[in-house]
């Protein structure tokens, strides 16, 4: 099938990438020249497991391409993917002119039957709005569907190839066959496709990243009740787990949520419900907990330095908003990194995939080393805020040769408590006892 993407960001180029790997010809589409040249010349612009190989070979056998021309596009396309930015507005609802206004466009270029298939997380009518904005300049038959995208950052390509299921909100018969077609490599294991109508889809996106911003929020207040009574949150965390009906994953307590998704799809959904006249009580609070957790360190930072920051070196290692990303967006890394700032400390930093982003912003530029050790030599103390791989098993010897000391804030519980007691470090972390040096 012939398709176009219309967004080359991270969702709209794991999107081409991977249909185009199901043997679909697609052209992906974006108003930034400078991302479609280096794409074009053969350059991967996200760091994504897995999907740079798939790429290349797709684009070497001519089923990927891309062009800032959305005319072009979408000439032959039966299916026009929408992966186009919803960011906050000021009033905190998902921003839609980027949509809207690429609606408006198609509805000028439109001259046969299409499915518009918008992936982007919008709010509940937004299908309806982009009808009615092509239905301004084009009087032909077309459909508008609802496909919310679930993949995560980090595991983008699996998620995608595998999804858990494929949601598709539309009550066009034609459509249905399109996009069944379309989808049916993808869950060859049995995995579902649920029909449903557009307002249900659009809905299902933002309950599902709601509630799993709220398992976040819920653990970083058990692991706080755990720090005050005693308990250790990894066995509380064990202990519900292995309870069917809560599931072991997403249960991990660190120093909050971040990334595109998670704050601005509750703070959406906290304001489409105001607009309906609901007051969502349980989301203001998640909003609430995870505004504090990001900076839940610094507090700590601060009381064992006795308020006194100033000139105080910490490395901070992890900046990215969880491993296996490059992307900082609304990470807690940098709010952690601004607060110390503000306290006069001295940052250095590293992270194995996000310098180049981190780079882009003005004041962060002379923060940054070029490994991981290099953070280390003669700081006060080091911040972990993204579990990467690499940070969990480290050379602590050669980590005790460069500290100036031996002080750790842990905002991922990377390491064993035991272990740290052991090699004499000083150790917090979220929700488990404080390892003292010297102390029982
Ligand atoms: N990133 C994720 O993990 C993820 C997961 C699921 C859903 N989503 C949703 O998918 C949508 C896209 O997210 P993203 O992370 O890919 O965003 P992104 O910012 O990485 O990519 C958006 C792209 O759209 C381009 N663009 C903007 N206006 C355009 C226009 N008029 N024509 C063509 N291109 C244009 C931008 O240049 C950019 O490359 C959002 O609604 C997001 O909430 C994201």
């Amino acid at each position: 099938m012939k398709i176009a993407v219309v967004g080359t960001g991270y969702v709209g180029l794991v999107t081409g990438t991977c249909f185009a790997e199901t043997g679909n010809t697609v052209t992906c589409i974006d108003i930034d020249d400078k991302k479609i040249e280096k794409l074009n010349g053969g350059t991967i612009t996200i760091y994504e497991p897995g999907l740079e190989k798939i790429f290349l070979r797709n684009q070497r056998e001519g089923r990927l391409k891309f062009t800032t021309s959305l005319a072009e596009g979408i000439t032959e396309a039966k299916i026009i993917f929408l992966a186009l930015p919803t960011p906050p507005g000021g009033d905190g609802s998902a921003d839609l002119k980027y949509i809207l206004g690429v609606a408006d466009e198609l509805g000028k270029l439109l001259n046969d039957y299409k499915v518009i298939a918008d992936k982007s997380t919008v709010p509940v009518g937004t299908a309806e709005k982009v009808k009615a904005a092509i239905e301004k300049n084009y009087k032909g038959e077309f459909d508008v569907v609802s496909n919310p995208e679930f993949l995560r950052e980090g595991v983008a390509v699996d998620d995608f190839m595998r999804p858990d299921r494929v949601i598709i909100g539309t009550e066009s018969e034609k459509a249905k066959r399109l996009m069944g077609d379309l989808y049916a490599p993808f869950v060859r294991q049995g995995n579902p496709v649920i029909f449903m109508d557009e307002r249900s889809a659009e809905l299902t996106k933002y309950a599902a990243n709601s509630f799993l911003a709220t398992k976040i929020s819920f653990m970083n207040e058990i692991a706080r009740i755990c720090e005050l009574s005693g308990a250790d949150v990894d066995m509380v965390r064990k202990g519900i787990g292995s309870d069917e009906r809560i599931g072991k994953r997403f249960l991990f307590p660190g120093i909050g949520y971040g990334g595109s998704c998670f704050p601005k799809d509750v703070q959406a959904l906290v304001k489409t419900s105001e607009d309906i006249h609901y007051n969502f009580k349980i989301l203001k609070a998640v909003m609430n907990v995870n505004h504090d957790q990001k900076t839940v360190l610094v507090s700590r930072i601060k009381k064992y330095f006795n308020n006194k920051l100033e000139g105080k070196k910490i490395a901070i290692w992890g900046l990215a908003f969880k491993p296996n990303t490059d992307d900082i967006r609304e990470a807690p890394a940098l709010d952690i990194i601004n607060e110390l700032k503000k306290e006069g400390a001295v940052i250095v930093a590293f992270d194995p995939e996000a310098m180049n982003n981190v780079r882009a912003i003005k004041e962060m530029e002379t923060i940054l080393v070029d490994n991981q050790y290099n953070a280390l030599k003669d700081c006060d103390a080091l911040v972990i805020a993204t579990e990467w791989g690499e940070f969990r098993t480290p050379d602590f010897e050669k980590m005790t040769g460069l500290m100036k000391s031996k002080v750790i804030f842990d905002g991922r519980n990377v390491f064993d408590l035991g272990q740290m007691k052991e090699l004499g470090f000083y150790y917090e972390s979220i929700g488990r006892k404080t390892i003292v040096p010297n102390s029982e």
